[in-house]
């Protein structure tokens, strides 16, 4: 069943400026839905590896720059602390330090590598892509590199990409990474969003296998571009370069709105769940593991509600890392691996949302 038809997404935000500067289509529901046909190839995570920036900025740091409290922090986001990138570090190095720890933990070479997808919104520029950088760096082959752009769901999006390439036999062994520096689009000035964020990196190596019973065996992929004016950055692009204009009306940074993402956020990501479990017939009580996109704890919590889950078969590390948007689900996964949270046979799903409006899931057995 189309995403659309299930999800009451129709309510519009307030029409604000913000709508005249994004000029959303209106009719923009979509989903794109995909799945291993029997017989092809089954794709299965064989690494996985994180890079946090050695930076940390606690709640205590924020409450010197803007109006709030630690207090107010935790009880609303559940959030404690985040890491900012130095000065000198863009996305392509956090995200060579991340794809180097997974590259090990897989007993993988860059030279074995045939397909590159780097999630990020926060890319070292415009083109060439943060992809591409990462290959040069790697000392990849000259094979496919590609940015995906999907806000916080993007590593879901790379890694259904890359596990369709696999399934298809197009491509044996694909690194999917996570990354974002969004200390560089955060308005420093505005405590409605510069509590929730922080830099990160994560990375996986997906491979071709023959054991059909594992693997990432089922994705699910949606989006509402009509409410991409809740949580988009203006400025920069070729609707609005950058001027002296942009500049003054802070364009450059991230702008959202908080309540709007909320709901869509527990809605969607609720709905993607019992969506994945629907395509590979099983139950909630089957997954050993749930692990959401690190946003906020309440929207974990109310997601966690929705679906009878306890909260102790969801993962949540927000407290440390703040939302790394693309990076959370990646970096949530390689912990809960190597904390044993995650063991042989266990089915798990990862599942975001995010700007676009994007949301996604992922179902993987182990
Ligand atoms: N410190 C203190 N007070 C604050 C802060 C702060 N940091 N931020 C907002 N407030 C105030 C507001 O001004 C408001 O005050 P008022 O009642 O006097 O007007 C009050 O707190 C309540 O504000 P709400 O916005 O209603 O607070 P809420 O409980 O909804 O929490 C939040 C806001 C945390 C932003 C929440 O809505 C949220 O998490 N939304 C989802 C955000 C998200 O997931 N975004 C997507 C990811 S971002 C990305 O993609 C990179």
């Amino acid at each position: 069943m189309p995403v659309h038809d299930e999800l009451p997404l129709t309510e519009q935000s307030t029409p604000t400026d913000a709508q005249t500067l994004l000029h959303p289509s209106p009719h923009a529901d979509r989903l794109a839905e995909s799945h291993v046909p029997k017989g092809l190839n089954s794709a299965v995570i064989t690494g996985t590896g994180f890079y946090m920036p050695e930076k940390v900025l606690t709640n205590a740091d924020l409450e010197k720059m803007v109006d709030t409290s630690d207090e107010w922090i935790i009880e609303r986001t559940g959030i404690k602390e985040r890491r900012i990138a130095r000065p000198e570090q863009a996305a392509s190095d956090l995200a060579l330090e991340a794809a180097r720890r997974a590259l090990n933990d897989a007993h993988t070479r860059p030279s074995e590598l045939d397909l590159i997808l780097v999630a990020t919104v926060t890319g070292d520029m415009l083109f060439p892509s943060t992809a591409c950088l990462l290959q040069d760096r790697l000392g990849a082959p000259k094979v496919g590199a590609m940015d995906v752009s999907a806000g916080c769901t993007g590593f879901i999006y790379a890694l259904d990409t890359a596990r369709q390439h696999i399934a298809t036999g197009a491509a044996r062994t694909v690194l999917v990474v996570g990354v974002e520096v969004l200390s560089r689009i955060t308005d420093w000035t505005d405590r409605g969003t510069c509590v929730l964020l922080g830099d990160g990196s994560g990375a996986a190596v997906v491979k071709q296998s023959e054991h059909k019973h594992v693997g990432i065996v089922a994705g699910v992929l949606g989006a509402d571009g009509s409410r991409g004016v809740d949580l988009y950055m203006p400025g920069g692009g070729s609707r609005h370069p950058a001027t002296e204009e942009t500049l003054r009306k802070r364009m450059h940074y991230l702008k959202m709105n908080g309540n709007a993402i909320f709901k869509v956020a527990v809605r969607s990501m609720a709905q993607t769940v019992t969506q994945l479990l629907d395509k590979i017939g099983a139950k909630p009580e089957d997954i050993k593991l749930l692990i959401p996109h690190q946003a906020n704890l309440r929207i974990i919590e109310a997601v966690a509600k929705q679906l009878h889950f306890s909260m102790d078969r969801v993962f949540v590390n927000i407290q440390k890392y703040a939302n790394t948007s693309s990076a959370t689900t990646i970096i949530a996964l390689d912990e809960a691996r190597k904390t044993g949270l995650i063991g042989p046979g266990d089915l798990t799903m990862l599942v975001a949302f995010g700007a676009g409006l994007t949301w996604g899931g992922v179902a993987i057995r182990w």
